[in-house]
């Protein structure tokens, strides 16, 4: 009860000093520097994150869902990241995009349907991968799912990951971010960057760019809480000495295969040694 009533002084104290700045310009900039003058992340029970953002209503991975996600208290907000054709992260779950945009209707990329073998079979459709930023940002969203409410599709496009970043560093208060390295293995694939860079480079240039680092519960995690998720095991020790933020593997049912290295979790007994000591003991 103690701790409660100092951890809510602290953040009333904290609110008055944000908001005690003159100069509003000033002040907007300041938010996005200084998450610390706001309300903290509460690190008292399970964090709430917003898979997707509020999907279910919204949907999902677009502005509006992760707006709506941040105003029903979510802690975190999720998302998956590809990247365009001309290198740009976007904030998108499948690798084609018939599901959840308007490309079906849109005559004008209908010869651009290819059938590319992703993580061992042969998918075919529009994949983001032969599309430009530009393109894709022309397309628009639409619910996943007939039962869900479909008043705001064609509404809202398609996020990439800098706005995403900056939608969480603009909440009025502390909100974290869980991106996922989305099928690196296909991307790195289809996608090239100058200078030899991979698609995890990118993503993390990307999160340091805003500021995210710094191992789980320090004063820089808690400033700009982060947590980097894949199923792709590779990727997560690719970036390990690139960034100290916590990073989290992914795994599917038991027999399905990891993304890059085929592995399948029930196996891992082996595959893992020398990360498993902890449970164990
Ligand atoms: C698109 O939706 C269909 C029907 O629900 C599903 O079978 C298919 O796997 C989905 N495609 C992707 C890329 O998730
Ligand atoms: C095409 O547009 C119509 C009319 O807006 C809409 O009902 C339909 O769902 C759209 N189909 C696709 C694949 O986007
Ligand atoms: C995908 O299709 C190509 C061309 O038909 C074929 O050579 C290849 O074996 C297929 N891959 C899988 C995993 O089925
Ligand atoms: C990470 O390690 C790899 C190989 O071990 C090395 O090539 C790369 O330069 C290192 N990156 C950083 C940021 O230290």
């Amino acid at each position: 009860m103690d701790c409660l009533w100092h951890a809510s002084v602290i953040a009333l104290v904290l609110l008055f000093l944000g908001g005690s700045d003159a100069n509003p310009a000033a002040r907007r900039h300041g938010q996005l520097d200084v998450n610390h003058k706001k309300q903290p992340l509460q690190t008292s029970r399970p964090y709430n994150i917003a898979h997707r953002g509020s999907n279910g209503e919204i949907p999902e991975e677009t502005s509006a869902a992760y707006l709506r996600a941040i105003e029903e208290g979510a802690d975190f907000i999720e998302t998956d990241i590809l990247a365009s054709k001309d290198g740009h992260l976007i904030c998108f779950h499948d690798v084609t995009l018939e599901n959840t945009t308007d490309i079906g209707n849109r005559t004008e990329f209908a010869a651009r349907k290819r059938t590319y073998e992703v993580q061992g079979a042969n998918m075919t459709g529009w994949f983001v991968v032969d599309f430009t930023l530009r393109e894709l940002k022309s397309l628009r969203v639409k619910q996943r799912y007939d039962f869900r409410d479909q008043q705001y599709n064609w509404k809202y496009d398609i996020l990439t990951f800098d706005e995403f970043i900056l939608i969480a560093l603009h909440a009025d208060r502390v909100v974290g971010v869980y991106p996922e390295i989305k099928s690196p293995i296909f991307i790195n694939q289809h996608v090239k960057w100058s200078g030899g860079k991979k698609f995890e480079d990118k993503f993390v240039e990307t999160l340091l760019k805003y500021g995210y680092k710094g191992k789980y519960m320090s004063e820089d995690w808690l400033k700009k809480p982060l947590f980097i998720q894949s199923f792709a095991p590779t990727s997560l020790i690719y970036i390990s000495n690139m960034t100290n933020a916590p990073k989290l593997l992914l795994i599917d049912e038991t027999t399905v295969p990891t993304q890059d290295t085929n592995q399948e979790v029930r196996n891992w007994d082996w595959a893992m040694e020398g990360y498993n000591h902890s449970p164990r003991e």
